[in-house]
């Protein structure tokens, strides 16, 4: 049976060794080492010979720290196929702004244009704001996968934030469609208002807008059903596991697939720590539906290209789901 999950696989036996979903995001709770395997990955899908981004869409970036590379916006070449990208939201958030601005200088009569920046000033600190822009930087780069890049690694956000941008575009759907109609109805009164009649609202630039809007959502949020799969990384440790645990209940119950999952920091034998082994054996069995990859505790912090590519193999072989 092949897996029910995002990554392809080819079995051997006892083992799936991992191909990958175009668009892998890389989950779990804070300081599990999301950052760390998404570059790990991101390098070994590079070695393999495929053009990957790695992108990181947690707004306290770590990516180029664990990278050891300065990342901006615009991806960086890293490693050979590899580049990385540490987007700036607030930025986005402003050239958005500044879009609606332009979009409303010639939509709307002037004399309500600078009621229009004031509630547009406003918005541009609205709560959500950033989450959104993040989500639409994501979308651009998802748009890019198979051609630009053969793969996006996102290194996510801590699990809440992640299942919230996961969920955006779908959410985002219909607040557009309503607004495509209210625009649709402004439009029918104006043409009625100039007795022309027969105001189909066609050729408006914001409604088309809005449209374009609609399809790039819906596109978005049909993909990341279809060509995305979640890989979350987990640590030894009950609290993490049940964290783990309703993340993997969620994302399934929202539609997204799921690959194995990763234990990360698993300490040598014998090493003393919280419930080690108890909660080691917990934790592969919770999750063999899925899949596990077991990655050790290293002896340094694993940052740099060297340390992280390896640290892939690892990644690339799982038990298979059960
Ligand atoms: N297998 C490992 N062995 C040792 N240190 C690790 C391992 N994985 C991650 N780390 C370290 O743990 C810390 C948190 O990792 P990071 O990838 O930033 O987590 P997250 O992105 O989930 O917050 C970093 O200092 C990282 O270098
Ligand atoms: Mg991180």
């Amino acid at each position: 049976m092949a897996p029910a999950d995002g990554a392809r696989g080819v079995r051997i036996p006892g083992r799936l060794l991992l191909t990958t979903a175009p668009i892998v995001f890389v989950g779990g709770k804070g300081g599990v080492g999301k950052t760390t395997l998404a570059a790990a990955r991101a390098l070994s899908l590079a070695d393999a010979g495929r053009r990957v981004l790695v992108l990181s869409t947690d707004p306290a970036h770590s990516l180029g720290d664990a990278l050891e590379v300065p990342l901006s916006d615009d991806p960086a070449a890293v490693a050979p196929n590899l580049w990385a990208a540490e987007p700036d939201a607030e930025a986005a958030v402003r050239r958005r702004v500044a879009r609606v601005a332009e979009d409303a200088r010639r939509a709307v009569p002037h004399e309500v244009l600078p009621a229009v920046h004031r509630h547009l000033d406003r918005a541009a600190s609205a709560p959500g704001m950033a989450e959104s822009a993040l989500a639409d930087l994501l979308i651009d780069r998802m748009d890019e996968v198979g051609r630009r890049w053969d793969h996006l690694v996102v290194d996510s956000a801590p699990t809440g934030h992640l299942l919230r941008l996961l969920d955006l575009p779908a959410l985002l759907t219909p607040w557009v469609v309503g607004l495509a109609r209210q625009r649709e109805r402004a439009l029918r009164a104006e043409a009625f208002a100039d007795a022309v009649g027969e105001g189909a609202p066609e050729g408006d630039p914001l409604l088309e807008r809005l449209h374009e809007r609609r399809r790039r959502l819906e596109r978005a949020a049909a993909r990341l059903r279809e060509d995305a799969s979640v890989t979350l990384v987990t640590l030894p440790r009950r609290v993490v596991l049940a964290e783990t645990a309703r993340a993997v209940e969620r994302l399934t119950g929202a539609g997204f697939r799921l690959g194995p999952v990763v234990v990360n920091q698993i300490p040598p034998e014998g090493a003393p720590g919280p419930d080690g082994a108890g909660a080691l054996s917990a934790t592969l069995e919770r999750f063999a539906h899925l899949g596990v990859a077991r990655v050790p505790l290293q002896d340094a912090e694993p940052t740099g290209i060297g340390p992280l590519r390896r640290l892939a193999p690892l990644l690339d072989t799982a038990s298979a789901p059960g």
